[in-house]
């Protein structure tokens, strides 16, 4: 069986978690209007909905909160976040957001133009709302393989150079104001992207003279598995690896609420200075003085000593090796996830474990509430609620190629027992999946529907 590797910490303040009863449970989802998002977090025994903001700090994080300095204008916690973020990122300019998609809004009102495109390995959610609502078009372009569930190769998460390549011949690089890649990609298995394939993206964008900004929420992650499984980076440390990332392309959109171990927080850096005087401007309509953006004085200086928390190679072997745990042990249960297993999350195929639920009846939706009702185990669907949209042109629903429910880890939270009884919901439910019905859709808004859709439950 798979070996946990032992957390690199032991705990100092615990909060409790209560299992209400299935009776409970049960009138909770009515309530929710069948959505997890409407459930209240009281009501919810392991929390696996997201990694994003829900991570536990450590003592140096809590002192450091202490030492926040409040000044309006050039606070000291700015100076020091600063530091960091010279050492890690290495852009000239950096503006402090209040989390990852304030960062994506500044970018995308200011360089997409309704019509244009912007291609990426996969956008998440936030990203391609925030694209959509300029009028901008989203384009996915990562590799094949990441479309096949089982198959294991050690950077899923790479963008398909060819298509790229074809992608901005076709559409012309006039209609592409800048091009992303996401380490690693979440909307696809958490998977990682390799240095060689960030250095031929980077390239290709550059030859089109196209601008390059990564999403780097999990950029900590996506170094170790470089350090793990790409020759050549075996010796090197994971912040080496993070700097040599980050040279590659011209800014970075990030949410420290993942790989800053922060509650709250992130941040929009580039080297453009002309751009960067505008997103200032942009940012002290919205966010706030550039010294700040949001945030208070102290949440920078957490996000400070996060982002090098982050990169420790025990804390990261404990964070992989955690995922890896549960991923393996749903494995050996003949549960199908997207192999290999990511560093954030695991991800279910909830096509292969309820095949009785047609995709139209929503099987990753079906699968999430069960998870709920049979163990109070929050999990997010990311699949036809997430990702489907109805097309403006045909008025028909287009369907994404997979349907998945995350179980997002957040960090330094939960214990081996606590993966081991999510395996155990999990099993219940393979061996009586029969009884799980699909459901259709009752309500639904215009972006991100995910968030506040209700449902309603569909008899055999
Ligand atoms: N990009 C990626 C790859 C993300 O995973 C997220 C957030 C964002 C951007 C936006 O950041 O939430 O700080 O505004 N993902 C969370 C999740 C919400 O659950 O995966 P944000």
């Amino acid at each position: 069986m798979t070996k946990y590797i032992p957390e690199p910490f032991k705990i100092k303040m615990v909060e409790p978690i209560h299992l209400i009863s299935r009776e409970e449970r049960k009138k909770a989802l009515q309530a929710a209007g069948y959505n997890v998002f409407g459930l209240r977090s009281e009501d919810v025994y392991i929390d696996l909905m997201t990694d994003s903001g829900t991570s536990a700090m450590s003592q140096d994080q809590w002192s450091a909160l202490i030492k926040g300095d409040e000044a309006y204008a050039g606070a000291r916690s700015y100076f020091r976040l600063k530091d960091v973020m010279d050492e890690i990122f290495g852009f000239k300019h950096f503006v402090p957001t209040h989390q990852g998609r304030a960062a994506e809004n500044i970018l995308a009102s200011l360089l997409v133009k309704p019509g244009q495109y912007i291609p990426s390995n996969m956008h998440f959610d936030t990203t391609e709302g925030n694209i959509r609502a300029r009028g901008g078009r989203p384009a996915n372009l990562i590799i094949e393989t990441a479309y096949d569930p089982a198959s294991r190769v050690a950077f899923k998460g790479n963008m398909d150079i060819d298509k790229l390549r074809s992608f901005i011949v076709e559409h012309g690089s006039e209609s592409i104001p800048f091009g992303m890649i996401t380490i690693t990609n979440n909307a696809g298995g958490g998977q990682p992207v390799s240095m060689e394939n960030l250095r031929q993206t980077a390239e290709t964008y550059r030859e089109f003279g196209i601008p390059f900004f990564i999403d780097a929420c999990r950029f900590a992650e996506n170094a170790y598995f470089i350090k793990l499984r790409e020759p050549g980076y075996e010796d090197k440390s994971p912040l080496e690896i993070a700097q040599e990332i980050f040279s590659l392309a011209d800014g970075a959109t990030m949410s420290a609420k993942k790989d800053g171990i922060v509650n709250i927080g992130g941040f929009l850096a580039l080297n453009d200075s002309e751009l960067f005087e505008n997103v200032r401007n942009e940012l002290i309509m919205r966010e706030g003085f550039p010294t700040y953006g949001g945030l208070a004085g102290r949440d920078l200086d957490a996000m400070a000593v996060g982002f090098n928390e982050a990169l420790q190679i025990p804390y990261l072997n404990y964070r992989l090796g955690q995922t890896t745990y549960l991923g393996e042990r749903l494995l050996e249960n003949g549960i199908q996830i997207i192999e290999p297993p990511g560093a954030h999350a695991i991800y279910i195929d909830a096509m292969k474990l309820l095949p009785h639920i047609p995709q139209h009846q929503l099987p990753g939706q079906a699968l999430s509430l069960a998870m709920y009702l049979e163990g109070a185990v929050r999990a997010v669907e990311l699949g036809t609620v997430a990702f489907g949209y109805i097309d403006p042109e045909t008025g028909e629903e287009v369907f994404p190629k997979l349907e998945l429910v995350r179980m997002a880890i957040p960090r330094r939270v939960y214990t081996q027992t606590h993966m081991d009884y999510v395996v155990d919901v999990l099993k219940e439910i393979k061996q009586n999946r029969e009884k799980i019905n699909g459901y259709r859709i009752s309500y639904q808004p215009k972006l991100l529907r995910h968030f506040t859709a209700k449902f309603e439950p569909l008899n055999h």
